[in-house]
This record gives structure tokens, sequence and C-alpha cells, in this order.
């Protein structure tokens, strides 16, 4: 464990604050039994099956769970579609015009899309997309920005039946053209160009430079977001608006019958190699995890508006803005922009306007309010609040007070989630009705799922002791294999100890079974809430031909949780200066994409190296943090870090 959490970690552990949820809540609480932990340890296969009989079942499961270690088949003979759980049965009950998805567009327009439209508008895209020949398993790869058609489209493939592969529209027109081919998708959905800040990112440019190499790509289909201003330029033959092909296809669309362990999704995140793992989840499974979690991790009511403010791009869009929520007929509002923009009070003017009740949001971006200043929250009345989430990283005891006290009013209990993109659901969480939260833990494992923090040898540590979180049984949303790659799925994550997962991230537990998370122990950097593998960012820098060696490293930062240092060996002859220094981040810009750009760059003339010729990144973290040097008596030339240390001091 790196020196900066070990830092962290004696903090949080001085953290004696509990926060009990108010007498008034708990009484209105969804989940206020404390006997339903007990219940689903006793017999988590009775409690999920319970759980699943909410959603509407085709043809009903023989068994609940199949487990043969690594490969878990969930509602076994299930038969369900996600689209007709999520919106058709909503469109034909009471909730026919309630809004299911409210829409605030970046410039200030706004859509509200009830159930009943929204059924009709996914039905018109499903149909279009079987017109260009879209069938039962064939992938789609969306890269949109966050606009009401993205939820039709994700909606739109599962009705029938064709794996979406999204991809956060951040990302560059290559790592695109990668995921597209990891996938080997049939069809891209895309916007001509996005709003952002008030410019334009222009999607559908990025989408014909990564169509340059994907022979699988048969047709594009382009919503008009942005206009002329986007000079979206269309290939004829193989790119059709949105509007045109909707406009053509019928409102009626039977469900496609899915098994319950047809796959639903392909996510792409980082691991700890340059390659992104497409992370595959199934629909049965999936759908029971997410929509039971939504329900009972906040609480959701028949009226209450809920608001995640994350991009659909990552899984806590996928889970939480799209399939928990809607799955559960919610009310989900949906934000196109940035915090900032047209001022930095945008969030609490969107909380006030839609009267939002649940509010689900990062670390970082807390992090970032505090340092914008109370003032901003205090113009807004902000009293719909009744619950507040955070998600993505480990939340500081300051970030996690500032939330309570000047978004929450002291009123909200905050629900601290932990999971992750190949957990598909939240898993160690408060119930927010029964728990007793502290400042910066993510408290306990929800309700059937059994989570522990072992040693090296796999053996549980005792309370107040640091080691690996594992979870022990199996979940109903977890993935059940990465895309094309069975062998790293088992590698990656059962292989470290046999049977039981291994979720990369290092935790302590403290003597009331709290589980305290701190950070990833392995090379994927947590930047703002995004997973970076340090080699992914490494990768980028040396396919720059001035480029001979580097090193990345992520460092703690005050907003971003980590920021990203790059040391940089130069290849003979190459001069080192500022320039260059910013021709590399946006070398690193084009080949990933502006999260993964990094903060600082350091020309060195050589790496810390072991005798075997590993880099030391320890070291180099110690040094980008200004600590004193642990142990460099493995080095091959100890000297390297003091002369390093020293250039480092000077430039930084
Ligand atoms: C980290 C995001 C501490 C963790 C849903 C995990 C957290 C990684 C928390 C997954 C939390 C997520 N407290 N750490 N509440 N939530 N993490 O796949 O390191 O983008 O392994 O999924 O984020 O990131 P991913």
């Amino acid at each position: 464990m790196s020196a900066s959490s070990e830092k962290s970690l004696s903090a949080l552990l001085d953290e004696r604050r509990t926060f009990p949820p108010s007498e008034d809540f708990r009484r209105r609480a969804g989940a206020n039994d404390p006997g339903i932990y007990d219940r689903a340890l006793q017999d988590p296969e009775a409690f999920w099956s319970s759980e699943a009989k909410k959603l509407d079942w085709f043809t009903p499961w023989q068994k609940v769970l199949e487990w043969n270690v690594p490969w878990a088949k969930w509602f076994v003979g299930g038969k369900l579609n996600i689209t007709y759980n999520c919106v058709d049965r909503h469109a034909r009950s009471a909730r026919r015009n309630k809004a299911a998805i409210i829409w605030e567009g970046e410039p200030g327009d706004s859509r509200v899309l009830t159930y009943g439209m929204l059924e009709r508008e996914v039905n018109r895209l499903a149909n279009a997309l079987r017109s260009l020949g879209v069938a039962k398993g064939d992938r789609v790869a969306i890269y949109m920005g966050m606009v009401p058609e993205l939820v039709i489209a994700m909606l739109g493939c599962a009705k029938i039946g064709a794996p979406h592969s999204i991809v956060f529209g951040g990302f560059s027109a290559e790592a695109l053209r990668e995921r597209i081919n990891d996938a080997k998708a049939k069809v891209v959905v895309t916007c001509d160009g996005a709003w952002r800040r008030g410019s334009v990112v222009p999607l559908k440019a990025s989408v014909d430079e990564a169509l340059r190499g994907t022979p699988t790509i048969q047709n594009v289909i382009v919503v008009r977001r942005i206009g002329d201003a986007a000079k979206a330029a269309m290939q004829a033959g193989r790119d059709a608006w949105w509007h045109d092909v909707t406009g053509a296809a019928s409102d009626k669309c039977a469900a496609e019958p899915m098994d319950a362990e047809d796959m639903l999704f392909v996510l792409y995140t980082s691991g700890t190699t340059g390659k992104p793992k497409g992370i595959v989840h199934t629909s049965g499974g999936y759908l029971v995890g997410v929509s039971t979690t939504h329900r009972y991790v906040f609480d959701i009511k028949e009226e209450d508006v809920y608001w995640c403010t994350a991009d659909i791009g990552w899984v806590t869009g996928h889970s939480y803005i799209v399939y928990g929520p809607l799955a559960n007929g919610a009310t989900s509002v949906m934000y196109e922009g940035t915090p900032d923009y047209p001022d930095r009070d945008r969030f609490w003017s969107v909380i006030d306007k839609y009267g939002v009740n649940i509010f689900y949001t990062a670390p970082t971006a807390i992090r970032t309010f505090m340092r914008w200043g109370t003032e901003l929250p205090a113009r807004h009345s902000l009293s719909s609040l009744r619950l507040l989430g955070t998600v993505g990283e480990p939340i500081n005891p300051e970030a996690w007070i500032w939330y309570n006290d000047y978004i929450g009013h002291r009123r909200c209990p905050i629900v601290d989630t932990w999971w992750q993109t190949e957990t598909g659901m939240i898993l160690i969480s408060p119930l927010p009705g029964l728990t007793a939260t502290k400042p910066g833990s993510a408290t306990r494992p929800l309700p059937g799922i059994v989570a522990e923090v072992v040693d090296a040898k796999g053996d549980a540590v005792g309370p107040g002791a640091g080691g690996y979180l594992v979870l022990k049984r199996p979940w109903p949303a977890m993935m059940r294999t990465i895309y094309g790659d069975p062998d790293r799925y088992v590698q990656q994550y059962w292989s470290r100890y046999p049977g039981i997962y291994f979720t990369g991230d290092g935790c302590k537990v403290d003597k009331d079974g709290y589980f305290w998370l701190l950070g990833r122990v392995d090379d994927v950097m947590n930047v703002a809430g995004h997973r970076i593998s340090t080699y992914e960012v490494e990768s980028a820098l040396v396919d720059h031909s001035s480029v001979a060696e580097a090193a990345v490293i992520g460092r703690t930062h005050e907003v971003k949780g980590q920021g990203i240092s790059a040391f940089v060996t130069l290849k003979e002859g190459v001069a080192a200066d500022d320039g260059l220094k910013n021709e590399l981040k946006q070398h690193v810009v084009g080949k990933i994409g502006a999260i993964a750009r990094p903060d600082d760059i350091f020309f060195v003339s050589e790496l810390p190296k072991t005798r075997s010729a590993k880099i030391m990144r320890r070291l180099l973290r110690d040094i980008a943090e200004g600590r004193i040097l642990g142990d460099t008596t493995t080095l091959a030339d100890p000297a390297v870090v003091a002369r390093l240390k020293t250039q480092y001091q000077e430039e930084g």
C-alpha cells in the first residue's frame, strides 16, 4: 500500500462520527427491517428469486443459480425482455403518462419523455435497426452525447436483443475504433456533435475517422443534435439521419424474448494492461441486480424525481440512469452538460427546477463544488432533496461533511456506494433507512452480498488491518466474461484466490464491520472517478516518435482524487522543451481521450529500475508526492532516484 493511502487511512480511522437515519426517514423507508440482512444471508437464492419476481418474465426460470466457479448462470431457463420491463409494461399501466426521462440540455432546452412516448420512440428505433439488418446477437456501437436518443438507442437495441457497446463520447476516434473492432459491431449510432460548455464536440467527425479501419461496420445512424454548426458530412449508402430512419419506421415492435443469460451489453473498462476489457453483462441477472439495488439503496418512491449525474458512457449511467430506475418505473433526470456551464451553480438550479428528491454524484464533483464555495448552493432552495449518494472513489470525510451540510442541509442520509463495471450493481452501501453512516465508509455489503478483506494468502484479516477486498459469493449482476477473452476473465478476477472474486481494491474493516475502501492496489488509476490504466497512458506516450521510455503514475490530487504524472526519457538528440511536453499531452489525448491527458510530464535521463529491469513506480510516486523515499535497496542504480528527486523539486 502506498504511503499516501496509509496517510489517508489513519485520517479515516480517526473518523468517529456516526449519522443514524432520522426516525422519520426510517419509518417511511422501503427497507426498514434489519432482518433483511439475515434472511438474504441464510438463503440468498430465495432472496434474489423474490426480487426477480418483481419483473415480468415471458417464461419463468427453473433454477435460480448454476455456479460452476467462475461461470455463473442466474435464473436458468427464464426468458424476458429488458425493454419490455423498463418501458412497455409501465406504458401499459397507470404510469403511462408518468415522466420516464426528464432531460435538460446544456443550452437550456428541455424534453420530457413519458413512458408512453418512450415506448413509441424506442419501437421506431428498434424497427429502424431491424431494417438495417441488425438481428438478435449483433453488436451496435453507441457513441453519443447525453441526449434522450442515447437512452432510446440502448432500449431499442435491448428490445430486439442486439447487445450495445457504448463508448463514452470523450474517447478519441482511435479508442472508438479499438472498441468497435473488439466487439465487431455492425452499426454505429452517433450524433452530429455534442454541446460542451457552449462549443461543439464533433462526434460524427470522430466516427468518420474511426471508421477508416473498422471492417465490420455497415451503417451509421446520426442524431441531429447540433445542426449546421456541427458540419457533419454524411456518406451516401452508409450514413443515415436518425429522424429519417425512425420517421419511416412503425412505432409498434414486439419485444424479442431473451434468455436470462443472453448478452445485454458489453462495456469497456481499463485493466492492468494497455488493452481495455469488454465487460459482458447478461439480461436476467443484471436487471434483477440493478432494479433491486436501485429500489433499496435509493429508497425510490413512486413520486420521486431521481437524478444521477454520471455519463451514460460509464457503468453508473447504464445501471443507475437507465436500467435500474426505468425497471422501477421511476422518473430519471438526465443532464447534457457540465456543472459549470453557463454558471457554477447549474446542478443546484437543475435540482430546484425539477424538484429533484434523490441526487447521486461523484466525490470529485463534490470536491470541485467545495472549492467553488458555499454561496453557490446557498442561492438555491434544495428543499426537495431527501437522499444523497456518491460513487466512483473513496469520499474523504471533509467532502462528505460538506455534502451533508451544504447540499443535504443535514436532513438527507448519504449513501456511499461501492461497486465496479464488473459487478454491474452496487454491492457495498448503506441502506438509508437502516444504516448509521460514517463519513468516508461505504459501510456494509448489501443483503445477499458476502465481501471480505483478506491478506496475500487469502486469509481474512482482523478489524483495522488492511488487505484486499474480495467477494465470496456470486451475485446476479456480476459480469459473465470478458468479451472474446474468457481466459483473461479467469486470470484477472478468479486466479489470485481460486474460487473467490478479486476486486483489485484495498480495504479495511473496522470493529463495527464497516468497510473503508482505500483505492486500487493494481496499476489502474482513478482520475476524477475514471478508471485509466498506467499502461494505456505509457503505451500512448511511447507511440510518439520522440519518446524512448515512459513511466506513468497516479499521484494524489486534491480535486481529482488522482492526477496523472508521466516520467519520460527521450530518444537521442531530441530536445526536451515545453513545446514537446504539450505535444506529448496532445498525443495522449489523440490516442485515448482528454480524460487521460497527463497533468504533468517530466523529462528524465533515466528511470529507476530494479535489477530485473522493472520500473519502480512506487519510488516515482514518492517523488511526485514529495515524500521521503522508501526502500531503494533493490534498485540497480540508487543514484538515479537522488538525481530525479532533485530535478523534480527544481521543476515541480
Ligand atoms: C472505485 C464505477 C471507494 C474502486 C461504479 C472500484 C470506489 C472502481 C467507490 C470501479 C466507492 C467505486 N468508494 N471506491 N464508493 N465506487 N470505487 O468500474 O476502486 O468505473 O474498483 O465503476 O472505482 O470503477 P468503475
